[in-house]
């Protein structure tokens, strides 16, 4: 699902209308707190609910999530994400985003271990592993999280059902493949749909790498 980060603020609609192939649009909420950044906030989330019928993934990457994340399901985001090292109650909230009837996940910076929050993941719908350290678009995949990513995999087949497994930063045609091979199902990319000449064809593109990789 391409990264409306890397697209042209002051066109959103027109980034929306370029990726009509894309599965979801992914949302990123920074808070210049949590992630030294500053992106766009509640008030845009509802813009884009009203301008388009697509699936909204929001990352929420900001300090207060117990206090904000369930407004963004309430808001008609179909998935909200909200980073473990910044949540109070992870549990609650979880279950305050689907009391909301949205998807709830879980994120992970590139540094923060699953193993701790193995007994969490039958609250979720998605857990989303870093790839990059959050806060910009652009950067440098980092192959370290792949052990990770494996033993992420490993734990959800252990709980069965359909938690997804999503990764996001520094996804392109060049990474995306041993992403798909360690198990992910939802990859999210910014600057390589973005900066692509053809964003929608670069969405197809990355899909198919990853369904011929893929599990
Ligand atoms: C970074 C954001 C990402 C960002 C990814 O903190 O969460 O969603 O847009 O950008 P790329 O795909 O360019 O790494
Ligand atoms: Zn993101």
């Amino acid at each position: 699902m391409p990264s409306l980060l890397s697209a042209d603020f002051a066109n959103l609609q027109a980034a929306m209308e370029s990726v009509p192939s894309a599965d979801a649009l992914h949302v990123d909420v920074m808070d210049n707190h949590f992630v030294p950044n500053l992106t766009l906030g509640l008030p845009v989330v509802e813009s884009l609910r009203r301008a388009t019928p697509m699936m909204l993934d929001v990352h929420l990457m900001i300090s207060d999530p117990d206090r904000w994340a369930p407004a963004y399901a309430e808001a008609g985001a179909e998935s909200v994400t909200f980073h473990v090292e910044a949540a109070a109650a992870p549990v609650r909230l979880a279950r305050e985003i689907r009391g909301q009837g949205a998807r709830a996940s879980l994120a992970l910076k590139p540094a923060t271990p699953i193993e701790p929050y193995a007994d969490l993941l039958g609250e979720l719908d998605m857990v989303l592993i870093m790839t990059v350290e959050p806060g910009f678009g652009g950067q440098k995949f980092l192959d370290l999280c792949l052990p990770k990513i494996r033993r992420t995999r490993a734990l959800l087949d252990q709980v069965g059902g359909d938690v997804w497994l999503q990764i996001d930063g520094g996804v392109s045609a060049e990474t995306i493949e041993r992403c798909a091979a360690a198990g992910v199902d939802s990859f999210v990319a910014g600057s390589s749909v973005f900066g692509a000449d053809d964003p929608d064809a670069m969405v197809s593109e990355l899909r198919n790498l990853a369904l011929r990789t893929g599990q």
